[in-house]
């Protein structure tokens, strides 16, 4: 009896909602639950230009051998385009890229790379943060610290708080800083509040773990990868975790990149060779199919632009949704301001409620949002919003 120790692990927050949605019978529900990007009519479309890029690779593959373990050339270079703009020599140099599986491959194996450097040192989350990043922190023994993020009160950052944390955390601590599109909360730094982060984070030698899962469905393609760009001016070091997820919208084909930048060319090698190693002895390699279409993607000009104008409208819609919401909601609670509603981007806010009200709208209306009052505003349109004001204006 092998296995007589183990006992079932409740499912993750997020995906179990989502499963529990697809079970509900009701008519009228609704699935704000796990973050993906929908439609007015509720569906995840394939993006025409990933479908366009697909079709063209299906009809000249020839081979299904394998490709390098660090990823498909193109696809390497092609991300770190889109993420830190054009490099100079020097720091192209110093900029090392796997391929990796999801965001969340990415994260795992910088939090790898990060426990062989640095063994005993802690990592720093934001709170509140995305529940998985607790998980892949963890799963590469890092020992977890977080630091303050979010009034909820005020649906306000907590700069100061940040601040002062970062500044009595361990020298030389990994610190995981959402680049845009803060999930949960939707709240991100602004330009002068980076520099004020970046600065301390320089003061005391932390390393920086940028997760970037977002890029283009907030601002825009290069404002969302802002805290990077300012990173890639003033420091030597930080890791970037790329996600393809949802700007291409290519969940299922996980498809994400590790973006090291390194104090050297020669450093660079060294960093590529070991998150290599280290893939390897957890499943050699990142599947192809996402990168592929990515990089045929990003080197047509016709698809690029065509993928461009769509993520555009993606992050128009949502943009417009979180209007829509507030307005509402005013109509409903003239006596509260939800003009916060506006002020944030990307897919997620916190609701502020408790959990109980959320089981509450699960149990009542058929509305699915995880436990902590985070929704994801995709979820909502033109047929759904006004039933879910309606549900939700008495619990505020
Ligand atoms: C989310 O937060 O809902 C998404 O990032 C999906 C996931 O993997 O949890």
């Amino acid at each position: 009896m092998p296995f007589e120790s183990l006992t079932a692990v409740r499912s993750d927050s997020i995906l179990g909602l989502a499963t529990a949605f697809l079970q509900d019978k009701a008519a009228g529900k609704i699935d704000l639950t796990v973050g993906v990007y929908r439609d007015d009519r509720g569906q995840t479309p394939v993006m025409s230009a990933v479908a366009e890029a697909e079709r063209a690779i299906i009809a000249a593959q020839t081979t299904k051998s394998y490709l390098p373990p660090i990823g498909l050339p193109g696809y390497r270079s092609r991300i770190r385009r889109l993420v830190l703009g054009d490099l100079d020599d020097e720091l192209a140099d110093r900029t090392g890229v796997l391929q990796t599986t999801g965001g969340c491959g990415a994260l795992r194996i910088g939090a790898e790379l990060f426990a062989r450097a640095q063994p005993g040192k802690p990592v720093y989350l934001s709170d509140p943060t995305w529940g998985n990043h607790h998980g892949l922190m963890s799963g590469a023994g890092l020992r977890i610290r977080t630091y303050p993020y979010f009034d909820l009160s005020v649906h306000a950052l907590r700069l100061d708080e940040t601040l002062d944390c970062l500044k009595n955390a361990p020298e030389g601590s990994l610190v995981v800083l959402q680049a845009s599109c803060h999930n949960p909360t939707g709240a991100d730094p602004d330009t002068d509040a980076w520099t004020a982060i970046l600065d301390m984070v320089e003061r005391r030698g932390h390393l920086p773990f940028f997760d970037l899962a977002y890029q283009g469905l907030g601002q825009g393609l290069q404002e969302d990868s802002l805290p990077l760009r300012m990173a890639a001016r003033r420091l030597r070091n930080f890791l970037v975790a790329v996600s393809c997820s949802k700007n291409f919208g290519l969940y299922r084909e996980r498809c994400g990149a590790l973006l090291m930048v390194a104090e050297d060319g020669g450093q660079r090698g060294v960093l590529e060779s070991q998150v290599k190693h280290i893939a390897r002895g957890m499943y050699s390699m990142a599947a192809s199919h996402g990168a592929l279409i990515v990089d045929r993607v990003l080197s047509d000009s016709i698809l690029r632009n065509g993928w461009r104008r769509e993520l555009a409208g993606m992050s128009r819609r949502l943009a417009g949704l979180r209007t829509g919401l507030a307005e509402a909601m005013g109509e409903r609670r003239p006596d509260l301001d939800f003009s916060w509603i506006d002020r944030q981007q990307g897919l997620f806010l916190l609701l502020g409620i408790e959990p109980a009200a959320v089981d509450r709208l699960r149990e009542e209306n058929h509305i699915y949002m995880i436990r902590d009052g985070r929704i994801n505003v995709a979820g909502l349109n033109r047929s759904n919003l006004a039933t879910f004001a309606d549900a939700l204006a008495p619990l505020l």
